[in-house]
């Protein structure tokens, strides 16, 4: 068999004009000229340790290893299969040349062929170990996308369960108060009053938490529809804040407007809905924040708004800066761990129904936020020790982008105790 030796070069430079012209041959040869060379040499030295006879455990690894070579640069099995063909001519043409036809030729010619055949299997058996790789990773990916599939259903049918336990509770108000009225039980006009008082607050209860599955129902089949426009933040701020005032009120809590003094610019952005995550954020901050133990201070709600340049902030999708809100409280906090769940629909953080309302509010307000272009998170407050939640809304085209500091006149900012 050494006599194929001689012709060793003559294969390599076969080879490498043939492989070359492979439908994928481009992408694998990153190296030019320099890589053929190379590659040159170590076919020759691939088909010398064919010869040698010698089929260990070490042969076959080294086998195995160019095969995986072959996998890791990208080159698709038949490809191989295929080249290995034009070693199989080129060698049966050499020993067409080199013996006489006589049953020599045809020991060595089977000889050959066993020998391609063995290097073929075990280049390829990388291939099907990166298979059998590649098969093990994606039954995991399954797996885990399985788990979470359960996992989603499974917060999906106990948030299912808690809602439909808050709507009964208004329904069932305004079911009895209404009956009470109507079977004549009141006694004074006042009483009757104050009964329909509740009633019309369970139903506006209601009507929230119906909004907040409508809204949800909407995101959820990719159909929330925003009207985006050049939108001033005083009106939505000056417009939304009394809606809070009574609330806040109520529980004894400071409200306080630190960007009274402030000129803000436009943003672009939905009002509707812009007022609709301010006034979330805002009944969040009051319904977590308690009322104050007697000799210690009042809680306290403010709200906060900067200018981030685009220069500051990854900018908006047309080079514009934003404004950033903060909603800061001093109320029970939220654990870290916890922070991003709040925001994650049919998750309950600590703004579950256990505290009233559908326990949606937080991931409608990313929801539309991002539809906005900003973008919402929880910052500080560690549990006990109160929650800044900030929302960013991209500035309006030619707003002034000078970069101002929170405001902090808090004196003169508040606007109710
Ligand atoms: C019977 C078929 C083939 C044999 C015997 C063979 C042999 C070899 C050998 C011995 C090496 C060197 C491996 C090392 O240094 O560890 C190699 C590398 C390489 N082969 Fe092949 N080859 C075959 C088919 C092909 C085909 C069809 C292509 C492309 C169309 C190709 C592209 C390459 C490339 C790009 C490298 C370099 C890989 C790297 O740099 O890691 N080979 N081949």
């Amino acid at each position: 068999m050494e006599a194929l030796e001689k012709y060793l070069p003559e294969l390599a430079e076969r080879f490498y004009s043939q492989i070359p012209h492979h439908p994928n041959a481009f992408r694998v040869f990153s190296g030019g000229d320099a890589q053929i060379a190379r590659l040159k040499q170590t076919l020759q030295a691939w088909a010398k340790a064919l010869f040698c006879g010698v089929y260990d455990h070490a042969y076959a690894e080294e086998r195995y290893q160019i095969g995986y070579r072959h996998v890791r640069v990208g080159l698709e099995q038949k490809y191989v299969i295929s080249a290995m063909g034009i070693v199989r001519a080129f060698l049966s043409e050499c020993l067409l040349l080199e013996f006489p036809a006589s049953d020599v030729r045809l020991r060595y010619a089977r000889a050959v062929s066993k020998m391609l055949d063995l290097d073929l299997n075990l280049m390829c058996e990388s291939y099907m170990h990166a298979s059998m790789q590649n098969l093990r990773a994606l039954n995991e990916h399954l797996e885990r996308a399985n788990r979470d599939l359960a996992e989603a259903s499974r917060s999906k049918d106990e948030f299912l369960a808690q809602v439909s336990h808050e709507l009964r509770t208004p329904l069932n108000s305004i079911l009895g108060f209404t009956k009470l009225i109507l079977d004549g039980l009141t006694k004074t006009r006042d009483e009757e009053r104050e009964l329909l008082r509740d009633v019309f607050s369970s139903a506006q209860h209601l009507l929230g938490l119906v909004n907040d599955i409508l809204d949800i129902g909407r995101i959820e089949a990719g159909r929330m529809a925003v009207r985006v426009e050049d939108v001033d933040p005083r009106e939505v701020l000056d417009s939304t804040l009394p809606l809070i005032t009574i609330p806040a009120h109520e529980k004894s809590l400071e409200l306080c407007d630190e960007t009274r003094n402030t000129e803000l610019p436009l943003v672009r952005a939905d009002e509707v809905r812009f007022r609709q995550i301010l006034l979330n954020l805002l009944s969040n901050a009051v319904k977590f924040t308690p009322p104050a133990a007697p000799g210690e201070p009042a809680g306290r709600v403010s709200v906060r708004a900067r200018v981030l340049p685009a220069s500051d902030a990854p900018a908006a999708p047309d080079g514009h800066g934003f404004l950033r809100f903060e909603v800061v409280d001093t109320g029970v906090g939220i654990q870290e761990e916890k922070r991003e769940a709040v925001f994650e629909l049919f998750v309950q953080g600590s703004a579950g129904p256990r505290h009233g309302g559908s326990g949606l509010g937080l991931a409608i307000s990313r929801r539309l936020v991002q539809i906005m272009g900003g973008a919402i998170g929880i910052e500080n407050g560690d549990a006990g020790s109160g929650t800044t939640v900030w929302f960013t809304l991209p500035l309006a085209p030619n707003q002034a982008e000078q970069v101002a500091p929170f405001a902090h006149e808090k004196p003169a900012a508040r606007v109710r105790k």
